[in-house]
């Protein structure tokens, strides 16, 4: 399979040949525009507690109206107790921060080929006069297994895959249980969103790099987006801040919350809650001294699936909102492509 000839923000960085155009936002308007790194508040969102979530008592009840008020304001939560250990989260930073440091030749292994999104790469170049994010990636496919292609799979570090194989079946647990949760929160019954997203759903995991930026005034890490996913599940790096989510055309930075999992509503998710829960537009801002990195999973429905409002969530008080998708992933770079919001295309 061909390599695609691109450059890595790494490798633009070590060649030093200074800030490329391909990454300057230019002004938008005549007038004064907001540095990109410009100082944000910070969000209020609640740190969940997801095995309290599936508790039938008093406290699991509550707990799940603060899910509910969450969801249907920022999108957004940090989920603790989720099951897996901070040695293990510790882990993945560890070998993602490892894989990253590799030398080029040795990364190149997993690389992304032409047409392919999945593999190692730069941020993907979907049209010609695209302003590029400030970002490397390793892409992979983790769930179902028999869609795994290994060849994007590094070898080393070591003990990579096997953490990967590991990270995927513990997240499967979360993302059941988070599913769940969210009926329950709708007083839905638990299974309404897990029968639609299918058996036949995917997990892609993509592993983020934000190299350090001379310029973070004028260059983003990644350009204001909402996840195309059913919801995904971030590790976002422990020290370094950059991950902000947008609130009625206003700026909030995530707060680091040590051990949570963050979890965002995706735009399949806001369609089968018929709007209720939302999809948040978010972005990442660059740092001048500090690389940052994240590891995000996005829980994709089925391709087989027919994604739509959950009956129940449908009343003359609340009119169904969204048309049947399927296949939303294509759809979204379609819209994605034209700086449109791919959930558009769903509205009725
Ligand atoms: C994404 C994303 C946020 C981050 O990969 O879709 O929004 O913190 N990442 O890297
Ligand atoms: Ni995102």
């Amino acid at each position: 399979m061909e390599k695609p000839k691109f450059k890595t923000v790494q490798e633009v960085v070590a060649a030093g040949e200074g800030l490329l155009e391909r990454y300057l936002h230019a002004p938008i308007g005549d007038g004064e525009v907001q540095p990109l790194n410009a100082a944000v508040p910070e969000m209020d969102i609640p740190a969940i507690d997801l095995n309290l979530l599936l508790s039938s008592s008093e406290d699991g009840r509550e707990e799940l109206s603060k899910l509910h008020s969450a969801l249907s304001t920022w999108g957004v939560v940090q989920v603790m107790n989720h099951g897996i250990t901070e040695p293990f989260l510790d882990k993945i930073y560890k070998l993602t921060k490892e894989f990253f440091a590799l030398p080029t030749e040795e990364k190149q292994k997993c690389a992304r080929e032409i047409g392919s999104i999945q593999g190692y790469g730069n941020d993907m170049i979907l049209w010609d006069d695209q302003v590029l994010d400030w970002i490397d990636r390793l892409y992979i496919t983790t769930y179902p297994e028999d869609q795994r292609q290994l060849k994007f799979w590094p070898q080393v570090p070591l003990g990579f895959r096997e953490t990967l194989h590991e990270y995927t079946m513990k997240q499967r647990i979360v993302i059941e249980q988070f599913f769940k949760a969210m009926a329950r929160s709708l007083e839905l019954e638990e299974n309404s969103f897990l029968d639609m997203y299918g058996e036949s759903a995917t997990m892609d995991t993509r592993f983020n790099m934000y190299p350090p930026c001379p310029m973070p005034d004028k260059v983003i890490g990644v350009k204001p987006h909402a996840d195309g996913s059913a919801f995904t599940l971030l590790l976002p790096d422990k020290d370094v801040e950059g991950l902000q989510f947008q609130k009625d055309g206003k700026w909030y930075k995530a707060p680091i919350v040590p051990d949570t999992i963050l979890i965002n509503v995706g735009d399949q998710m806001e369609i089968m809650s018929n709007g209720i829960y939302k999809s948040p537009v978010h972005r990442v801002v660059t740092n001048r001294e500090k690389e940052r990195i994240s590891v995000a999973t996005f829980c994709i429905p089925g391709a087989d699936k027919e994604i739509q409002p959950v009956d129940e969530l449908v009343s003359e008080a609340r009119p169904r909102l969204y048309k049947t998708v399927k296949k939303y992933v294509e759809l979204y770079f379609k819209y994605y492509q034209q700086g449109r919001r791919p959930i558009e295309a769903a509205l009725i």
